[in-house]
């Protein structure tokens, strides 16, 4: 069970709604038991809570960052194989890359402040009952995130055979910013919009021209480059949103896709106000080969989408104090406009058999 005495609990800063962040906890009953050291625990709060800390970052250091940056090729088409473009570095591309290097150390030393750590935990636990764990994290600046860098975009462009022009990139659902600001410099113009007010504010103080959440597409565009990453699990309405998509795409203009997968939807704010979404995204499979297939078969394809080049990449989410970092597996699809030949799925509402809980 999930928290149960001897587990290192994984709870993500960044709107984690279970504790499957950072790897699955079966993950962490592999590869972390040493039941001399289990048995032992401290009493007091905070020495537990450091002792937990200590033994969770040391599964993290254990863990084998090769996988981030792998899928299980023989669980793939060949015609979807063909189009896997590797982002990890060194010899075999399967490690992480500077960015994350500097994205994973920077995280450690804040997780590892208690003072921060403190003000970050008692503000949370006061403003949770006002506003979403999004905002809350935009009001303190805390809860970064990260994607790709810049050389992980341009090799994926490169590959999808977009040769520009680079006049324009809309981030939608941008969050605080982050992954925009390392693509921003190649673009004359950037564009985002966030449904929380704190991270429009942070967009906004990083000089991109915040959009409206439902208008975006008549404010500007069409759009050269439009990133959708992590969203079409987060937002209430994702059919209409890949619809938009589609239509607000300059000629020859790439749509980049992330999602975490296995795909769990969550929606923090949305109609239904239980966090399920009021469209239904048909991601079926069981894995994440299987539902990568699915993606491209039955979600892009039918909204008229084409898929040019996909990767996988490590979504990283700055730690607290239960661990230095989160990561999860997200893949990154590079998709362009097509005519839509099959007609799109109906926006059904979920059931309410749908499961909850994407992690951050
Ligand atoms: C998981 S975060 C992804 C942030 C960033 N794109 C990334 O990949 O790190 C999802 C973001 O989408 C925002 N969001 C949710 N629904 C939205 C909508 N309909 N339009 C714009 N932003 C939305 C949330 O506020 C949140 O900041």
């Amino acid at each position: 069970m999930a928290g149960a005495a001897d587990e290192p609990i994984a709870r993500c800063t960044y709107g984690c709604q279970d504790n499957t962040c950072s790897g699955s906890l079966a993950d962490r009953r592999d590869g972390a038991a040493n039941p001399s050291v289990q048995s032992y625990r401290p009493h007091g709060s905070l020495a537990r809570v450091l002792y937990d800390k200590r033994k969770a970052d040391e599964w993290l250091a254990a863990y084998d960052k090769r996988r981030w940056y792998k899928v299980d090729k023989r669980k793939i088409r060949e015609d979807l194989l063909d189009l896997w473009i590797p982002l990890g570095t060194g010899p075999n591309a399967d490690q992480p890359d500077k960015a994350a290097e500097i994205f994973l150390v920077r995280s450690a030393e804040r997780s590892d402040s208690l003072p921060l750590q403190a003000w970050h935990s008692l503000a949370r636990s006061a403003l949770s009952w006002f506003i979403s764990r999004t905002s809350i994290n935009g009001l303190l600046g805390r809860g970064s995130m990260h994607v790709f860098s810049s050389e992980q975009f341009q090799k994926l462009m490169d590959a999808s055979g977009f040769t520009g022009p680079w006049h324009s990139l809309v981030d939608l659902g941008a969050g605080d910013g982050a992954t925009t600001a390392h693509v921003a410099h190649l673009f004359e113009k950037v564009y985002a919009t966030d449904i929380s007010p704190p991270m429009r504010w942070a967009l906004a103080r990083r000089k991109f021209t915040v959009l409206d959440v439902e208008r975006w597409h008549q404010e500007a565009g069409p759009f050269n480059v439009i990133l959708c990453l992590n969203l079409l699990d987060r937002c209430d309405r994702p059919n209409t949103l890949l619809n938009l998509l589609r239509t607000s795409l300059a000629p020859g203009g790439r749509l980049v896709v992330a999602l975490v997968l296995p795909f769990s939807p969550y929606v923090e704010v949305g109609e239904r106000g239980n966090h399920k979404p009021s469209e239904y995204l048909p991601v079926r499979g069981n894995g994440l080969e299987a539902q990568i297939i699915g993606l491209i078969d039955r979600v892009f394809a039918p909204a008229g989408l084409r898929c040019l080049a996909w990767s996988k990449l490590p979504y990283l989410c700055e730690g607290d104090l239960g661990q230095a970092y989160y990561f999860l597996d997200d893949v990154i699809f590079v998709l362009e406009a097509q005519p839509v030949t099959v007609r799109p799925y109906e926006f059904a509402a979920v059931d309410d058999g749908v499961s909850l809980g994407r992690n951050f």
